[in-house]
């Protein structure tokens, strides 16, 4: 385990400064922002817990064209959605079949817990492989893809939201009972870069300027080119997501060990983005500490609460009850409702999402890890690159490096992927007929 520290180094005090002179009147309205985000979070939890998990979306893959305006703008804001029948059952759960096969023909991958593995260190099996390259699959994901969108009048050039691009990851077979305690509420894809990087900052811009409700977290200006990995620490992606994503193999539900979100990404954004300019005046477990005027504009600590040392970089965001008390994260963290083999779940890249610690089922809860990944020139390096890892049986490049997959038996090869648009998805040539 490494070393962890919520202190940051004294630059970072300088980079709040740097941010607040970057915008006009910050500390008004700033301010002015955080009391009315805090009052919005107020009300807002108390309906998502009063709901559960009825409150996250549900579509049919079949419908995902069909869908209102009002269906798509609850999507959009709530951030999370579960994608019915992407996969037909039978061939979700022949891939989770095939994966234990291959774990039993090879017990020394790694995998995690050492004596009961359940999360592996594989990302070129032939079920995933082929998963990630099913066109359903790619489909939903341009669908997603193209929640986002320019600024009106806008060209982004090298950008095609309609490419779909596949980034490996890896895949769980989580046994009933274990408890895991290694997923807290958690965002990926960028830590301090949130505010250090002044590219993914403007990403937050309208919030940074006081004009929190005109934030769209679907904007793609800031998002193509933030650096979300300044430090390179391994397992943070180093891509663009629009969704992080996962394909079930088995029944899940919750308290099954299923994936947990805090469904309002406006407010979610808008709250941490502020969060580090403020500190509270009376101890956090006092009831006061709700109320908007327990708290003071403070450009002196270098701390960005959620964020942790670590390992020569930066962890996080993960915000807490006790440093992030307006989030109500005991009540507003809700489980994504019960899905099937072939449904999907996927959530925005800022959502704040945890894993259940409990899985008090009777099976497992089996799913692939499947992101949501649109053609970008940032993104098409990624592939590149990753490609040749495939090729080569190593793991991919944004992963901690060392075993090798390719002396594996029941590894996927090119020939694994038949249809054009996985080809491509993956940077393979496609042949013309
Ligand atoms: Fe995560």
């Amino acid at each position: 385990m490494s070393e962890e520290s919520p202190h940051l180094p004294p630059r970072f005090a300088d980079l709040k400064r740097e941010i607040a002179a970057t915008y006009p009147d910050f500390q008004e309205h700033a301010t002015k922002a955080w009391s009315e985000i805090i009052e919005q979070l107020e009300e807002v939890t108390k309906v998502i817990a009063a709901e559960g998990p009825d409150y996250i979306p549900q579509v049919e893959f079949s419908k995902l064209q069909y869908l209102s305006n009002e269906e798509i703008e609850k999507i959009r804001r709530r951030g999370s959605v579960v994608i019915k029948d992407v996969v037909d059952d039978a061939e979700a759960v022949a891939w989770k079949e095939s994966l234990e096969e291959f774990i039993k023909a090879n017990p020394d991958v790694e995998g995690f817990p050492e004596n009961d593995k359940q999360f592996f260190q594989l990302y070129w099996t032939k079920a995933q492989v082929k998963a990630r390259a099913h066109p359903n699959m790619l489909a939903a994901t341009v669908w997603l893809n193209n929640l986002y969108h320019a600024k009106p009048g806008r060209v982004l050039d090298g950008v095609d939201l309609s490419t779909p691009l596949t980034y490996a990851d890896r895949f769980r077979i989580r046994h009933p009972g274990v408890q895991w305690n290694v997923h807290p509420p958690h965002i990926d894809g960028g830590t301090i870069e949130r505010w250090e990087d002044p590219v993914f900052r403007k990403c937050f811009e309208d919030i940074l300027n006081g004009n929190w409700r005109n934030h769209d977290p679907y904007d793609l200006e800031g998002r193509l080119n933030a650096r979300s990995s300044l430090y390179g620490r391994p397992n943070q992606s180093s891509i663009f997501r629009t969704f992080q994503g996962w394909l079930a193999m088995s029944e899940t539900a919750p308290t099954q060990g299923t994936l947990k979100v805090f469904p309002d990404v406006l407010l979610s954004n808008t709250y941490l983005i502020l969060r580090p300019f403020f500190r509270p005046l009376v101890p956090e477990d006092s009831a006061e500490i709700l109320k908007a005027n327990s708290w003071e504009f403070d450009l002196l600590s270098p701390d960005f609460p959620g964020i942790y040392n670590r390992d020569g970089g930066y962890a996080g965001p993960r915000p807490t009850p006790a440093m992030h008390p307006h989030m109500r994260l005991e009540k507003s963290m809700t489980s994504v409702p019960k899905v099937n083999p072939g449904d999907a779940v996927f959530w925005h890249c800022d959502v704040v999402h945890s894993v259940e610690p409990e899985h008090t089922g009777a099976g497992d809860s089996a799913v692939m890890y499947i992101p949501a990944v649109p053609f970008t020139a940032q993104n098409q390096a990624y592939v590149e690159r990753q490609l040749v890892n495939f090729l080569e049986g190593r793991r991919p490049p944004d992963f901690p490096q060392g075993g090798t997959e390719g002396q594996f038996s029941g590894i996927a090869t090119v020939d694994d992927i038949v249809n054009p648009i996985g080809k491509k998805a993956m940077g393979l040539p496609i042949a013309v007929a």
